[in-house]
């Protein structure tokens, strides 16, 4: 059993990124997708993550060689669990144009898995048109035991926070660490494995155009994350037998049912629709070495397009350890109105912007055209401090940012976690004299 994910380009863009993996040697049939006679007796599928006629650049697909076929199945009935889950079009509460902040969400004190630990905090869009994201957090303390999940309704973007955790998924293991990201495709089953016990993380559940690599434009062939550094499993299964139950999103519900098998037994596959992870230390980080700062889209490391060029369904950014050398200049993240709307997350360590209430596992959210930045704390060190050259340590802060508002769920309104006096970071400053 190959557990372990191998170094390989990515899938994110097109010709060449095309991967073939077999767990049992002379699985994968050879020069076409579906023989007469599959080896070993495995049934071919196709899994399509983009509509058989994208274009090819875009267009993402692999064929799958299994122990059983996945249409064999009985009716799904609805869920019970899942009582924090949410899904667009967010709808239950109005959205505030209140700049809003969250503490950490807490390990729960029941036994808890992946599945029933996810929190929906908000989102934007609609799964019936597949557009927007849905945000939501994991807090769980237990492996998901017979039983696996996956969402019809996008692709999970997770971020671990606390606690390892891996996903067990139809084209292989995917083993994550705090500091690392994962992206499981829309359709593809997983069991979420907590080796740790608890585990607290961020997942973007993108209903939209696939997550790629942003072009560079005038940085160049490299820089930012590089495709080299994206990992994607080999083949791997288990055959076993017994009650697994199989969960899945669809239109924003849970539905389940029962399988007299593990349906994670796909023995080969070939394509480039397939899990990844990456290793956020990878990224080549870039910014100014005279004055000013890039705007923030320097720090994107991965970006799912909407049909406007430029303007994105989902960013996903980070603001990563770097050196600060930028001389006259006001070196945090200034104030700012923006079009777009983010939410912000913090993996470990503190974020430049904020002396204090931004804590790892917590979470703020920035909308459209809401004033922020810099708190008074922060301001009055960096309009005072000896500008030499200095290195952010320690910190791993990121964003989801979307093109459109994102819409609080009535949990994520009404919690306590929520920080009321979050307004008063921005209190005292001074007025300028002229
Ligand atoms: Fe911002």
């Amino acid at each position: 059993m190959n557990v372990q994910a191998q170094i390989t380009a990515a899938p994110l863009t097109g010709f060449g990124n095309h991967f073939a993996t077999e767990a049992a040697p002379g699985a994968l049939p050879i020069g076409r997708n579906s023989p007469q006679k599959v080896p070993f007796g495995l049934y071919a599928e196709q899994l399509s993550g983009t509509a058989f006629t994208a274009p090819r650049h875009e267009n993402r697909r692999s064929w799958l060689y299994r122990l059983r076929p996945t249409a064999s199945h009985k009716p799904y009935r609805p869920y019970g669990g899942g009582k924090l889950l949410r899904s667009g079009p967010f709808d239950e509460v109005p959205p505030s144009p209140n700049r809003l902040r969250w503490d950490p969400l807490p390990i729960p004190a029941e036994p808890t898995d992946w599945v029933d630990g996810l929190v929906t905090y908000g989102g934007n869009g609609d799964v019936a048109v597949g557009a927007g994201i849905g945000i939501h957090l994991y807090a769980a303390n237990r492996s998901m035991d017979d039983r696996v999940f996956y969402s019809a309704d996008g692709e999970l973007l997770v971020v671990p926070q606390q606690g390892r955790i891996t996903f067990a998924t139809e084209l292989g293991r995917l083993d994550l660490s705090p500091g690392e990201i994962g992206a499981i495709p829309r359709g593809i089953r997983f069991r979420a494995e907590l080796p740790d016990g608890a585990a607290r993380g961020y997942v973007c559940e993108n209903y939209g155009a696939p997550f790629k690599l942003p072009d560079l434009g005038p940085i160049g062939a490299n820089g930012l994350a590089n495709p080299r550094d994206f990992e994607t499993p080999h083949a791997w299964f288990e055959d076993r037998d017994g009650t697994v139950e199989v969960v899945q999103k669809f239109q924003g519900r849970l539905w389940t049912c029962t399988l007299d098998h593990s349906p994670l037994d796909v023995v080969a596959w070939h394509g480039n629709l397939a899990p990844y992870k990456y290793d956020l230390a990878r990224f080549n980080t870039i910014n100014t070495v005279s004055y000013d700062h890039s705007d923030p889209s320097i720090f994107t490391v991965l970006t799912s397009p909407s049909e406007i060029a430029g303007t994105a369904n989902c960013d996903f950014v980070i603001f990563p350890p770097r050196w600060m050398v930028a001389e006259d200049t006001f070196r945090p993240p200034w104030f700012h109105r923006n079009v777009m709307s983010e939410f912000m997350g913090l993996i470990h360590g503190a974020y430049d912007a904020k002396e204090g209430g931004f804590a790892p596992g917590g979470a703020s959210l920035h909308n459209q055209m809401a004033g922020h930045g810099p708190d008074l704390a922060s301001w009055e060190k960096a309009t005072t401090m000896a500008l030499a050259p200095h290195k952010i340590e320690n910190t791993m802060a990121f964003m989801f940012e979307s093109r459109w508002v994102i819409r609080p769920t009535l949990w994520a309104a009404e919690t306590k976690l929520c920080q009321l006096d979050y307004d008063d970071c921005w209190a005292g400053f001074p007025k300028a004299t002229v």
